[in-house]
Parts: C-alpha cells; sequence; structure tokens
C-alpha cells in the first residue's frame, strides 16, 4: 500500500514567511522559488493573495509572482481566500489556487473573519471564476486534528468540511494540522474522512510540527496510500492566527525519509539544502530542519 511516488507541494514561500516579523525583500523571496525549482520541486506555494492589513508579509504577490522564471513543469499556486483575492491573482497567472477554511469556528473566525458556513459561501464563486479560468482548485482544511482556540477538533468536524468543500466543487482537499497536535492514528481517522469524499491522488496532508510528530504523520498517512504532502524548506512557517504554531515539516527532513524508503519524489536533497541554507541566512538563522543541519555539518566536516 505504501505509494512508491510521492509529491511535495513546498509551501515555503508562502506559508514558512507569512509569518516571519522582519521584512524580507521581495528578491529573496523570488530567489528562494528558484532555488526550490532548481532543487527539483514541482509544486510551489508562492504567496498569497489576502489583506495586506492582515498578513503585511505577503503584500508583494503581485511582484514575486512577476519576478518569477518559471521552469517548465513546475506548477505555481497562490492563496486566494475570496474573489477578490482571485482577481487580484488571476493576472499574475497562476497554476492553481487554494481556499482555505477550518474545521474549527473559532479558527475561521480568527483566521478569515467569519463563520465556516459564511466562508463556503464565499469560496463558492472563487471556485467557479478559477475553473472558468482553467485553473486547480485546492482546498486546505486548517484545524484539522486541534485548534488553539476551540480545542479538540473531531473527526465529524472535518468531514463536514470536507463535505462543503466538495459541494462547491474543489479539485482538492488538504487536511491540515495547523498546531502540530496530531498523532498518527488520530490523522489516520481524519484522514478517512476526506478519503470518503475525494479520491486518494486528491487528499494531501500538510502538517507542522510543534509537537515533532509531523514525520510520524506523515508515514501513518503514507500507510493509506495517500501520496502528496505540503512541506516547508528549513522548516519555515507557522500562521499568524495560529499563535505558537511552529513551522510545517522540513523538505529535507521529509525527502531524507522518503530517500530512505526508496519512495521517489524527483527533488535533490542535496540542493534542497541549500535551498534552506540560503533562506535561513537571509533569516539570520540556522535552519530548523534537522537533515539539514546534519548535512551541513557533514559538508563542513568534509571541508576541514
Ligand atoms: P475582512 O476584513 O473580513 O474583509 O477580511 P472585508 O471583505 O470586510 O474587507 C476589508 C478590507 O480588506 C477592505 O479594504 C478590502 O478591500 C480588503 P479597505 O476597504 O478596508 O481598505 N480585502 C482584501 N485586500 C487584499 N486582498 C484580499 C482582500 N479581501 C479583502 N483578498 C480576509 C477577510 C479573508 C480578507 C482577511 O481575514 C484575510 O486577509 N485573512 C488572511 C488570513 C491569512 O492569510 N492567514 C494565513 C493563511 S492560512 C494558513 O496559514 C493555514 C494553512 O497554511 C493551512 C494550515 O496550516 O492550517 C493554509
Ligand atoms: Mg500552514
Amino acid at each position: 500500500m505504501i505509494p512508491s511516488t510521492v509529491r511535495i507541494v513546498d509551501v515555503g514561500p508562502r506559508d514558512g514567511l507569512q509569518n516571519e516579523k522582519q521584512p524580507v525583500a521581495t528578491a529573496h523571496k523570488v530567489e528562494l522559488v528558484h532555488c526550490l525549482q532548481k532543487a527539483g520541486l514541482r509544486e510551489i506555494e508562492v504567496t498569497s493573495f489576502v489583506s495586506p492589513k492582515w498578513v503585511p508579509q505577503m503584500a508583494d504577490n503581485v511582484q514575486v509572482m512577476a519576478a518569477i522564471e518559471r521552469a517548465p513543469g513546475v506548477r505555481y499556486s497562490v492563496l486566494t481566500p475570496n474573489l477578490k483575492g482571485l482577481e487580484a491573482a488571476l493576472p499574475t497567472k497562476p497554476d492553481e489556487v487554494v481556499v482555505f477554511g477550518a474545521a474549527s469556528e473559532a479558527f475561521s473566525q480568527r483566521n478569515i473573519n467569519c463563520s465556516i458556513a459564511e466562508s463556503v459561501q464565499r469560496f463558492a464563486p472563487v471556485v467557479e471564476m478559477a475553473h472558468a479560468h482553467g485553473l486547480k482548485v485546492r482546498a486546505a482544511i486548517s484545524c484539522a486534528l486541534g485548534c488553539p482556540y476551540q480545542g479538540e477538533v473531531t473527526p465529524d468536524e472535518v468531514e463536514h468540511v470536507v463535505r462543503l468543500m466538495k459541494d462547491i466543487g474543489v479539485d482538492h482537499c488538504g487536511v491540515a494540522d495547523t498546531i502540530g497536535v496530531g498523532t498518527p492514528r488520530r490523522v489516520q481517522a481524519a484522514m478517512e474522512r476526506a478519503l470518503k469524499h475525494f479520491p486518494l491522488a486528491e487528499v494531501s496532508g500538510h502538517f507542522h510540527d510543534t509537537y515533532g510528530q509531523a514525520l510520524a504523520n506523515i508515514y501513518a498517512c503514507l500507510e493509506m496510500g495517500i501520496h502528496t504532502f505540503d512541506a516547508s524548506v528549513a522548516g519555515l512557517g507557522g500562521c499568524p492566527y495560529a499563535k505558537g504554531a511552529t513551522g510545517n515539516v522540513a523538505t529535507e527532513d521529509v525527502v531524507f525519509m522518503l530517500d530512505g524508503l526508496g519512495i521517489a519524489t524527483g527533488i535533490d536533497l542535496d540542493a534542497l539544502v541549500d535551498a534552506g541554507a540560503f533562506i535561513s541566512e537571509v533569516l539570520g538563522r540556522p535552519p530548523v530542519s534537522r537533515a539539514g543541519k546534519a548535512l551541513l555539518a557533514k559538508r563542513e566536516r568534509i571541508a576541514a
């Protein structure tokens, strides 16, 4: 049942950088995307078309999209929470857009300022217009394993949103552990609910690594045949509206594990470590990735 190939979406430029308090130059964001595509990433979540008052770090969305030198075979996605976001995103020519809802009412209010039901009403015309422009639409379901405001989130609550997203015609369902509290069996229970409504190829996992569970959770998904995961180079990330949540699972760590399992990703781990080192230097701190740090230390030992 374990898949032989895995598709990784690097969400570092978006989820990774959205939470940074320090300014990050547009040119550095663009360079990060270039490093990722050079490392073999074929799916990159580049930026979000959200309110710059809510997430100032993503205010240069148009400039970033315009400056990327696109590589053949790479798909670039952006977040679009409403029609205003989609209308701003369309001229920048993304390949895919992401609508992001939540399995918890409290988080929906804090993150996008409306209820779950209202959010889905807002997403419906986004999906319709995106499809009319030939774009794929991915839904992210935040707080599927726990919520910083509500606490526990049940599989029934996850399935409720999955069903609503299915009803408005999204193509893909991403199940997100925003605060990293999920553990493998609970993750499988949430994923089962997504798989009731979407095919295996259109269900993905998005795991923040706050409690160190992300790799175990990915393995639990692999056991179910799920073969698409979000990850963030250098373990960057967090959500400004989920305090205390740390970054996504580091792409380097996921690729190291998958390489060890003999699962193909098309990603060159050495080049990925370079990408992680580049953005970490820009941010002035070491990569959070364990594999990234270990491989950089090994390079230093060999060079010495
Ligand atoms: P709102 O204030 O309710 O929106 O925000 P509004 O429609 O009342 O508009 C208020 C102002 O925002 C107006 O401007 C609009 O024009 C503007 P004003 O007249 O005051 O100058 N506005 C926009 N500007 C730019 N782009 C837009 C846009 N929409 C309205 N698209 C809104 C609602 C959704 C916009 C707001 O709550 C928002 O931007 N939230 C973003 C939150 C966010 O980006 N969170 C992080 C991403 S989600 C995440 O990280 C989780 C994920 O990784 C999965 C996981 O880990 O769980 C995906
Ligand atoms: Mg996230």
